[in-house]
């Protein structure tokens, strides 16, 4: 994946693209990020990026130009890029999402939004607006990264191995079931023992019969959205049945 992040803090950026596995997925060029100032696109000696609203209210605007001169300049090579947004206002990011984005698209410029808000004429530059969520940060940077790093680890060859992206939580459509390692026993608690049994179905039906617990506790919207299987129905009506007797 290429990316051409457009933002006024490319130093935010920066410290998380050099560390662990974005870094590695950098430098075996599964990833390729490039930061671009905003600030330098501007004409002025003051490089102005913002501005007062029309029609008044508090804060500053972002201005246009700047936007649209960077975007002119990336624009020169001619390669096609799907353009993202990042504000409170997108569409909410989600694992789909990111699925569809590592799967369809190769190239994306990011638009890292800061102060009240970015003139909206900006938005004829956008294919799409994303949010990562309902609250407001001080900028789009932390959004942007959060988008870079959930499409990248799906990138073939990036995680070390793949099935730990099959059996992971939302590709079942629920929450991850808990996991545990060396040593059995640590400060009096034990590790399951199904684990330990080597009977692969039997592990099989407690991860999934603990994943539906957690999720049911704590999401249980994924549950009414991801529509159970017979085998998840019979597992949940046992949940109910022990919690009941
Ligand atoms: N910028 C500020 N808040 C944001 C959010 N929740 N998602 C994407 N960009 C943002």
């Amino acid at each position: 994946m290429k990316c051409d992040v457009l933002t006024l803090f490319p130093d935010i950026l920066t410290a998380c693209l050099d560390e662990s596995i974005l870094k590695r997925a950098r430098e075996k060029e599964l990833l390729e990020v490039n930061l671009c100032n905003i600030r330098d696109f501007t004409t002025d000696t003051h490089r102005t990026v913002d501005d007062s609203p029309f029609g008044g209210g508090a804060g500053m605007v972002f201005k246009p130009e700047p936007i649209f001169r960077a975007m002119d300049f990336l624009g020169e090579d001619g390669e096609p890029r799907k353009v993202v947004l990042l504000s409170p206002q997108g569409r909410p990011f989600n694992q789909s999402m990111a699925e569809e984005y590592a799967r369809e698209e190769k190239r994306f410029v990011f638009i890292c939004g800061r102060y009240e808000g970015i003139d909206e004429r900006v938005k004829a530059l956008v294919d799409e607006e994303v949010s990562i969520g309902d609250y407001v940060m001080t900028g789009g940077e932390l959004a942007a990264l959060v988008i870079i790093d959930a499409v990248t680890r799906l990138i073939p060859g990036v995680l070390g191995d793949e099935r730990s992206i099959e059996n992971e939580s939302f590709s079942w459509g629920v929450l991850d079931y808990p996991h545990y390692t060396r040593p059995r026993e640590y400060r009096g608690m034990n590790v399951p023992q199904v684990l330990l049994s080597g009977d692969h179905e039997k592990i099989w039906c407690w991860r999934r019969k603990e994943a539906l617990r957690k999720t049911r506790e704590v999401r249980p919207d994924l549950i009414e959205k991801t529509g159970l299987s017979e085998i998840d129905k019979k597992i949940l009506a046992e949940l109910s049945s022990e919690e009941n007797g």
